[in-house]
């Protein structure tokens, strides 16, 4: 096969990396990829680095078997626990991007003199991996706010997206307003959590910019693929869709998000050579 026309792999621990790919189907409509959610192993936010990091080389070895071009990492958790060894052990095969690159790219080109929010999972805010980034924007001159808020992905995963009587208790937890009430932005540092911005909006008043990681990350990934010369010249991409363990959530959230079913084919990571 032209290497070109080679699908894109994505993976997440669950459905939280469907908002990316659709981002880049809506960016890329040419291309195909093909979709892990590792469900079996959901939630990933509060596993170990190296649990993490496990699961990450695992569902990367099978993207590559199945012949991608790119290996988009859709999760934060997995990012800034796994992205540096699995960066090193496949960049040299294939194209390999975080999720938290090209959102720390935007707020750099975007964000002066300000404070922003961050929400993500336990791993993620533990990591430091936002923080110090964000950090090194010294000319930015950026005060950040972080939390960890593990609570919101079995919330997502469970469909609850627009159960008020539980969101708006746990977001006036986390997020209680006079404390985030100078960010201009909130980080969603975790691929889940777009699924919450209606929730999220209502919770700011829409006072405060989400900053979303799907469409900052399809944008990089269209340059660097162009720059590779890698786009495909497919009239249209197809999509496959895989879970390790099968559910009706992941299911129904595939529909919603695409508009379309989709079928749904079980796979286990004990494949990964
Ligand atoms: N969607 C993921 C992230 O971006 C993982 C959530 C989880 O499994 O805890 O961090």
């Amino acid at each position: 096969m032209n290497q070109a026309n080679a699908p894109i792999g994505i993976f997440d621990s669950g459905l939280g990396g469907l908002t990316v790919a659709h981002a880049i189907r809506e960016a890329l409509p040419h291309e195909s990829f093909i979709y892990i959610g590792d469900t079996a192993h959901l939630p990933y936010g509060d596993k170990s680095p190296e649990v993490i990091t496990q699961y990450s080389h695992q569902l990367a070895e099978i993207l590559l078997c199945k012949g991608c071009k790119a290996i988009v990492v859709a999760c934060n958790s997995a990012s800034s626990a796994a992205f540096a060894s699995l960066r090193a052990k496949y960049h040299d095969k294939l194209l390999i991007v975080d999720v938290i690159s090209p959102v720390i790219a935007h707020i750099k080109a975007h964000y002066h003199n300000t404070a922003l929010g961050l929400i993500g999972t336990s791993q993620t805010i533990r990591s430091g991996a936002y923080q110090e980034a964000i950090h090194r924007l010294t000319s930015n001159n950026l005060e950040l706010i972080a939390r960890a808020t593990p609570v919101l992905t079995p919330v997502i995963e469970d469909g609850l997206v627009d159960a008020n009587d539980i969101l708006g208790p746990l977001l006036n937890h986390y997020l209680p307003k006079d404390e985030f009430a100078s960010c201009r932005g909130l980080i969603l540092g975790c691929t889940h959590y777009p699924l919450l911005k209606p929730a999220l909006e209502k919770h700011f008043d829409g006072d405060i910019a989400l900053i979303d990681s799907a469409g900052c990350v399809a944008k990089s990934l269209k340059a660097k693929l162009a720059e590779l010369n890698l786009l495909s010249d497919k009239p249209v991409g197809n999509s496959e869709f895989y879970v390790t363990d099968y559910t009706e959530q992941f299911a129904s959230m595939a529909q919603k998000v695409f508009q379309e079913a989709h079928q749904l084919t079980l796979l286990s990571l004990d494949t990964a050579a």
